[in-house]
């Protein structure tokens, strides 16, 4: 049920496409540290949303609000229409959390530690369920295991399935990969991505650019406690993700021909290099071209390389401390 009863469901989810929506939210710790400052942030129904930040920026404070388990100084959280205090349970039964401290009883079997988590939110038990999220998490054939048995990549499912005991439509998961290998991580993406298509919104924090690039389809950038951006991953490399192609010339120029004008080409102090900026989304097209009119220039280069700015980049940019 949407928090206003009389609106069905459906029609709900289609007038209110946020499925959490956050709301000059600051968070000042008892030691007086504001670890949040004015966030204001919505989150999309069935996206993956990367919150992406340094450390100590904000984000286990942030998703731990949300979650109901640290009080925010002020503002709202919203989760699904259900205020987190004012309505806390209804809120809190639509969102799973996969925390950053991984924490299992090691004795317990896979089955018994994911039922038990159902059964904290008050729902009845669900056996089919419970094995729809066992078999998705690929722990089917695990679920009479101790966890103790158990790699790390199976208990770190095992976490999923317990979030996800309870059937909620929102799922956390702090940091998912931080201290895995490689392999392992690409298990984890592989593993939230089948869950989206499930239809589960997912927001993950992660201090990694590349599991930011990989994963999300909005990103939102946190630092200092302060969202600073907010944007589709491929709208975010479309703007900042430009390419550089350099041509070392055979022959330093004075100045750039007029006939070139149209590629807003910049030359080196030196005229020895050319360099064409253009956006990765471009076509090859246009280089072509910038070849051809070169050529035509009488402009002859003897060597050319490509650079590119990845999110890792625009990351460093966008958080380094002005100096
Ligand atoms: N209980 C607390 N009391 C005081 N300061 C805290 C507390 N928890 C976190 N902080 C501080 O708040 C900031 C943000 O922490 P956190 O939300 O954990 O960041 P992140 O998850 O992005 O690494 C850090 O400077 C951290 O030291
Ligand atoms: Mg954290």
């Amino acid at each position: 049920m949407s928090g206003y009863g009389i609106v069905p469901e459906y029609i709900w989810e289609f007038i209110m496409p946020s499925v959490i929506s956050v709301a000059n939210l600051n968070k000042t710790y008892a030691s007086g540290f504001q670890a949040l400052k004015n966030i204001n942030l919505d989150i999309r129904r069935g996206e993956i949303f990367a919150l992406l930040g340094p450390n100590g920026a904000g984000k286990t404070t942030l998703i731990s609000i949300i979650c109901g388990l640290v009080n925010p100084s002020s503002g709202t959280v919203l989760a699904d229409g259900h205020d987190i205090i004012r309505n806390y349970r209804q809120a809190r039964s639509k969102i799973g959390l996969v925390p950053q401290e991984l924490t299992t009883d090691a004795f317990e079997t896979v089955w018994a530690t994911v039922s038990f988590s159902r059964g904290l939110f008050g729902k009845p038990p669900n056996p089919a369920h419970i094995e729809k999220t066992l078999r998705a998490l690929s722990l089917w054939n695990k679920k009479d295991n101790k966890l103790i048995t158990l790699s790390g990549g199976m208990k770190r499912r095992v976490l999923i399935a317990k979030a996800l005991s309870h059937e909620p439509q929102i799922l956390f998961l702090d940091e998912p990969t931080a201290g895995v290998d490689v392999s392992l991580r690409k298990e984890m993406w592989q593993v939230v991505r089948s869950l989206r298509d499930t239809g589960v919104t997912i927001i993950l924090t992660t201090h990694y650019i590349e599991e930011a690039e990989e994963m999300a389809d909005r990103v939102g950038v946190i630092n200092n406690g302060e969202i600073i951006l907010v944007e589709e991953k491929n709208v975010l490399m479309h703007k900042l993700g430009k390419k550089q192609l350099k041509l070392q010339l055979a022959q330093p120029l004075a100045s750039i021909p007029p006939c070139l004008a149209v590629y807003q080409l910049t030359l080196t102090p030196e005229g020895d290099e050319l360099v064409y900026t253009y956006d990765t989304q471009r076509q090859h097209n246009d280089i072509t071209a910038l070849f051809s009119d070169l050529n035509q220039a009488g402009i002859r280069f003897i060597d050319l390389k490509t650079t590119q700015t990845s999110l890792e980049e625009i990351f460093v940019k966008l958080v380094r401390k002005p100096s």
